[in-house]
């Protein structure tokens, strides 16, 4: 069954580069982040796998596992991590799953056949605490992922559940978000919105973003 917005991420055990993960209990009461990658020894992956390393601290800050799948077997990704860590200066320091046998890939629908049969595309799940999936990306092999713009999500993700606000085009934390059309009742909405709102239109109000 194809997966959605809202669907309850899928569960498996796989090995990885940290041992054996058990994936929702390894979730815990985290955030999660499962993404793929093509093939290991390959540039551009090479250079993303680095870049999550060296933003694990701002993955850490929202409570946020990353969890890494490439169809090649933990002992290639282990040769490969030496590459990563030399290339792009980094330690790795998050689990990479070896999924030889393609069972997290095809679980994931990460193997788009018109393009390849057995190599995955660049996808992304962004998972919650219930195990929801919340923000799927997919990028072709050849453009590598804009991690800033994963965190950005994240954060709107974060936001908008706390709020009854959504974000902007090209929002970025601290700036002004937009108040849920489903919130009308005068008095709620000073309640929630204490420093007040531009009305554009009915349906576009202005907030400065709560809880700054
Ligand atoms: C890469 O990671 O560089 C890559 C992998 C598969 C196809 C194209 C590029």
């Amino acid at each position: 069954m194809a997966l959605h917005i809202g669907s309850i991420a899928p569960d498996f055990t796989q090995e990885s580069t940290e041992g054996t993960i058990h994936f929702h209990q390894w979730l815990g009461n985290s955030w999660g982040i499962l993404f793929s990658h093509p093939k290991d020894f390959t540039p551009v992956c090479t250079t993303e796998l680095g870049m999550t390393a060296r933003l694990k601290s701002e993955f850490d800050k929202r409570n946020v596992k990353v969890l890494g799948v490439s169809v090649d077997d933990v002992a290639s990704h282990k040769r490969w991590l030496g590459d990563i860590e030399e290339t792009q200066h980094v330690k790795m320091n998050f689990p990479i799953l070896g999924d030889a046998d393609r069972k997290v890939s095809k679980l994931y629908d990460m193997i788009h056949p018109e393009w390849n049969d057995t190599l995955t595309v660049r996808s992304v799940f962004v998972i919650d605490p219930n195990k929801k999936i919340r923000l799927i990306i997919t990028y072709p092999a050849s453009t590598g992922r804009n991690f800033q713009e994963i965190l950005r999500a994240i954060d709107s993700l974060q936001l908008t559940d706390k709020y009854t606000v959504a974000t902007p085009a090209d929002w970025k934390p601290g700036e002004d978000v937009i108040i849920a059309p489903s919130v009308t009742d005068p008095k709620e909405l000073k309640e929630k919105f204490p420093k007040g709102y531009k009305e554009l239109k009915p349906y576009l109000r202005i907030t400065p973003q709560p809880g700054k």
